[in-house]
Order: C-alpha cells, then sequence, then structure tokens
C-alpha cells in the first residue's frame, strides 16, 4: 500500500535520511524505533510532503501503486495519508470542526461532521470546551496528542502515521488511545513512531523497524522490542 523507495532526504546540505525503503503493507500496524535524531520524524515528513527536505531524483513514495512523491501535502492528505505531529502546533481562530470541514471540502454535510467528530471525541475522552476552542489553543501536550487521533478518525486515512502520540500523555490517556486503536487500524496502515513500549503493551504490532543514523537497520516482530529493552540500540 505504502512503498517507499531509495529515500533519500537532505536539509541543506545535510543528508538525514539514506537510501530507505520499505514496503508498508494494508491491514498491518508498524513500529519505528531508533536513537534521538535518526530520522523518523524526518521519515514521516518526508512521506507527507514536507518542503523542507529535498529529496533525491531516485526517491519515490508509493501510495496504492500512484506515485504521490511530488505532490504537495494537502494533495497526499486528500488521497490518504495522515500525519499526527510529534509536536502538534497551534492554529488561533480555526477550530478544529472548522479545520475537518476544510480538509473534507465538502465530502461530509456539517451536520453529520459534527455529530462524527462529536462522537469519536467521546471515545477519545476529549472534553467538549476543547473541542471550542482554536486549535490546540492552551492545550496541554496530551490534550494536543489526542485531538491529534481526533482528526484521524475524522478523516479515514488509509495510511495513518503517529510520531510519538504516546509522548507527555498520561496514563489512563495512553489507554483510551490504545483502545480507540484496536478498531481504528481495521483496513489501515498504521505506523507508530515511539520510543516506548507502553503503548505496545495494548496494541500489536506485525513489524518493528529500527533507523538509526539515517537507515533501515534492522527489521523484525514484536520480539525484537524486548532484545531492545535489555541491549538498546547501541549493539543491533
Ligand atoms: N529542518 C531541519 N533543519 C536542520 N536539521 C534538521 C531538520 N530536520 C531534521 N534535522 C536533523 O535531522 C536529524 C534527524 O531528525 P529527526 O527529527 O528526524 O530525528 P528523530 O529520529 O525523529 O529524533 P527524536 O527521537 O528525537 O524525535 C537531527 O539531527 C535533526 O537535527
Ligand atoms: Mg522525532
Amino acid at each position: 500500500m505504502l512503498d517507499i523507495q531509495h529515500l533519500t532526504a537532505r536539509v541543506q546540505s545535510k543528508t538525514i535520511l539514506k537510501d530507505f525503503s520499505y514496503n508498508f503493507k494494508d491491514d498491518s500496524i508498524y513500529v519505528i524505533m531508533g536513537p534521538n535524531g535518526s530520522g523518523k520524524s524526518t521519515l514521516a515528513n518526508c512521506i507527507m510532503g514536507h518542503p523542507h527536505y529535498s529529496l533525491d531524483s531516485k526517491s519515490r513514495i508509493i501510495l496504492d501503486k500512484k506515485n504521490v512523491t511530488d505532490l504537495s501535502p494537502d494533495k497526499r492528505a486528500k488521497a490518504g495519508i495522515f500525519l499526527s505531529f510529534q509536536s502538534p502546533l497551534s492554529l488561533q481562530g480555526v477550530t478544529v470542526f472548522q479545520l475537518l470541514r476544510v480538509a473534507l471540502a465538502g465530502k461530509q454535510g456539517a451536520y453529520e461532521l459534527k455529530k462524527e467528530m462529536l462522537r469519536e471525541a467521546k471515545k477519545l475522552k476529549i472534553r467538549s470546551d476543547i473541542l471550542e476552542r482554536s486549535l490546540n489553543d492552551g492545550s496541554s501536550g496530551g490534550e494536543r496528542k489526542k485531538i491529534e487521533v481526533l482528526q484521524a478518525a475524522v478523516l479515514h486515512p488509509k495510511v495513518a502515521i503517529f510520531d510519538e502520540v504516546d509522548t507527555g500523555v498520561d496514563v489512563d490517556a495512553l489507554k483510551t488511545i490504545s483502545t480507540f486503536m484496536k478498531t481504528f487500524k481495521k483496513n489501515k496502515t498504521i505506523i507508530f513512531i515511539t520510543h516506548n513500549s507502553r503503548i505496545l503493551k495494548y496494541i500489536s504490532p506485525d513489524k518493528v523497524l529500527i533507523l538509526k543514523d539515517g537507515s533501515l537497520v534492522k527489521e523484525g516482530g514484536k520480539e525484537l522490542l524486548s532484545v531492545i529493552e535489555e541491549k538498546g540500540f547501541e549493539n543491533l
């Protein structure tokens, strides 16, 4: 479903991702781990089309057999890629509902959309006053992460990338998000970028990928998580 081929990404003259290739399949959960600065967020940003990064001419991002490498982020989002940010920004004057309304561009009526958003917000235990504010305005780190998940819930992407959705959330919020993911994951490609295996107590990944210094150095099943917990990334 999401096929990344020879992805090499630079910022100015610094090469961050080095010939990363991987075929992410449908209906599967992936976990990407790796040391700080290894390029995990860069990978997520490049998949979404962040303009900061320049890609080598051999780099290809293929979604459902369509080459999306040259598409703008909004077109990739419409094609079905969703990215939940490691550090979600706030947006003054725009509520999450207004944002979703624009994102769905008339595909769903306002009434239906609001109903769906409120239903999903309830599952995620998001307070209604947070929904009424400007996006992430004054929200805590954990509240921001839940609002990111809410957007994924309503947008129904084919590929959802969650960059450290479990960082900064308390134990109850983590359980709420994890429970939510159990139904959300159906028929999707889900990629969790994470530093700890807490969320993985509730969600069982199909594959674990380890990124080091911009390259994919190891791929395995969930047993790899205990190896990392025990030995760290040094000896991989
Ligand atoms: N826009 C940018 N300008 C300059 N350097 C950048 C930029 N984006 C990423 N980098 C550098 O690329 C490297 C990889 O960063 P990235 O954020 O992808 O790492 P990460 O694996 O997500 O780390 P963490 O686990 O800390 O979130 C870092 O050294 C970072 O400083
Ligand atoms: Mg990161």
